[in-house]
C-alpha cells in the first residue's frame, strides 16, 4: 500500500524538520506493518523518484518531465560535522541539493524567495557610504548574489556560514550558478555560527542583516538556531544593527507571534509574501524589520 501526504516544504526541498520528525517515526511504524510511506509536497519530486515511485499527477508540471525521465541522482559528498550533523550534497540533472540530517535544507531548483530576501531588504533600506551587510547562511549563494547586485561598490558583505563544507561545496560545485559570488571583492566569508558574528557586531554594528539559516523561526533545521529567534536573540540582533538599520529574515511561512515579538523589541515590522520561483511556486515569508532609532 502506498500512502502519500502533503506537507509544508522548504524551497524546492522536502518537509520541514519539526513536522517530519513526527512522520519519521510513523513511517517506521508503517514500514514494519508492510505499508510503503512516502511524503509528498509540491516540490518533493526527489523523494518520490528516490523511492522509485512515480506519481505524474501529483507532481507539478515543471517537475514532471524530469521526474519521469528519472535522471540519476549523484551523491557528490557526505560527511559528519564535528558536532554530529550529517551533511550530504546531491546533484540531479543540474540541480543541486544540500541535506542536513536527512532533511533538504536548500536546493538550486527554486531560489526566488532567497533572492527576494536581499532585494526587499535593499529596497527597504536607504544605504549610506560604505555600508556593512551581514548575511547569515551561505547555502547556494542566491541571497548573496542578489545582495551584491543591489549594493554599491564600496559595500562590505560579511557572510557567516556555520558549515565549512558548504563553503567548499560552493567553490567546487555550484558557485557558477551565482557568478562565483564568494570571489567578489566585497564579500568576506567567515566560517562560524552567525550567532557569534552577531555577538561581536555590537562593537561595529551592521547597516543591514539578512538571516536565512534554516526554515525560519518556527521550523528549525539546527536546534541551536532557536536562540536567534527568542527575545534575547532579537535583542542581540537589535544591538548588532545601526539605528534605522534593517533586519530581514526568511521564513517558510508567516508567523504573526514572531512578528509581534520583533515589534515589541524595538523594530518596525512588515511581513512580505515571496514566491519560490519568479512570481510562482510556493509562498514563503520575509520579515522586514527596521530598528527604531
Ligand atoms: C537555507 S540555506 C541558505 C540559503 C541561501 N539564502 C541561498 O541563497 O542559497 C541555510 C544556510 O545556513 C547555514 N546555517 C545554518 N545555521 C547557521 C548558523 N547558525 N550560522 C551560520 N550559518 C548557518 C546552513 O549551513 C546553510 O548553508
Amino acid at each position: 500500500m502506498l500512502l502519500c501526504t502533503g506537507l509544508l516544504v522548504r524551497r524546492g526541498a522536502c518537509p520541514a524538520p519539526r513536522t517530519t520528525q513526527r512522520h519519521t517515526s510513523s513511517a517506521v511504524a508503517r514500514q514494519k506493518a508492510g505499508v510503503q510511506f512516502c511524503t509528498f509536497a509540491p516540490y518533493c519530486g526527489y523523494s518520490l523518484v528516490a523511492s522509485g515511485i512515480r506519481h505524474p499527477k501529483l507532481i507539478p508540471e515543471p517537475q514532471r518531465n524530469e521526474v519521469l525521465t528519472l535522471k540519476p541522482q549523484r551523491l557528490l559528498d557526505k560527511l559528519i560535522t564535528p558536532d554530529g550533523y550529517k551533511l550530504v550534497l546531491y546533484e540531479r540533472g543540474g540541480v543541486w541539493s544540500i541535506r542536513v540530517n536527512g532533511y533538504d535544507l536548500m536546493s538550486s531548483r527554486g531560489f526566488g524567495s532567497e533572492e527576494a530576501l536581499a532585494t526587499l531588504a535593499c529596497d527597504r533600506h536607504r544605504l549610506g557610504a560604505q555600508p556593512r551587510i551581514l548575511i547569515g547562511g551561505l547555502g547556494m549563494g542566491f541571497t548573496l548574489r542578489a545582495a551584491l547586485d543591489c549594493l554599491p561598490p564600496d559595500a562590505t558583505v560579511v557572510v557567516a556560514e556555520v558549515f565549512p563544507a558548504v563553503v567548499r561545496w560552493y567553490q567546487e560545485h555550484y558557485g557558477h550558478l551565482t557568478g562565483q559570488a564568494l570571489d567578489d571583492p566585497r564579500t568576506e566569508i567567515v566560517e562560524e555560527d552567525v550567532a557569534a558574528t552577531i555577538r561581536r557586531a555590537t562593537a561595529q554594528p551592521f547597516d543591514l542583516i539578512m538571516l536565512d539559516v534554516d526554515n525560519g523561526p518556527e521550523a528549525l533545521t539546527l536546534d541551536r538556531n532557536q536562540d536567534l529567534y527568542g527575545r534575547a536573540g532579537i535583542d542581540r540582533l537589535h544591538s548588532a544593527i545601526v539605528p534605522r538599520g534593517t533586519l530581514a529574515i526568511w521564513s517558510a511561512s508567516p508567523d504573526p507571534p514572531f512578528a509581534a515579538l520583533l515589534s515589541s523589541r524595538g523594530f518596525a515590522v512588515q511581513t512580505e509574501s515571496v514566491r519560490a520561483h519568479a512570481g510562482k511556486g510556493m509562498r514563503h515569508a520575509v520579515f522586514l524589520a527596521t530598528r527604531r532609532a
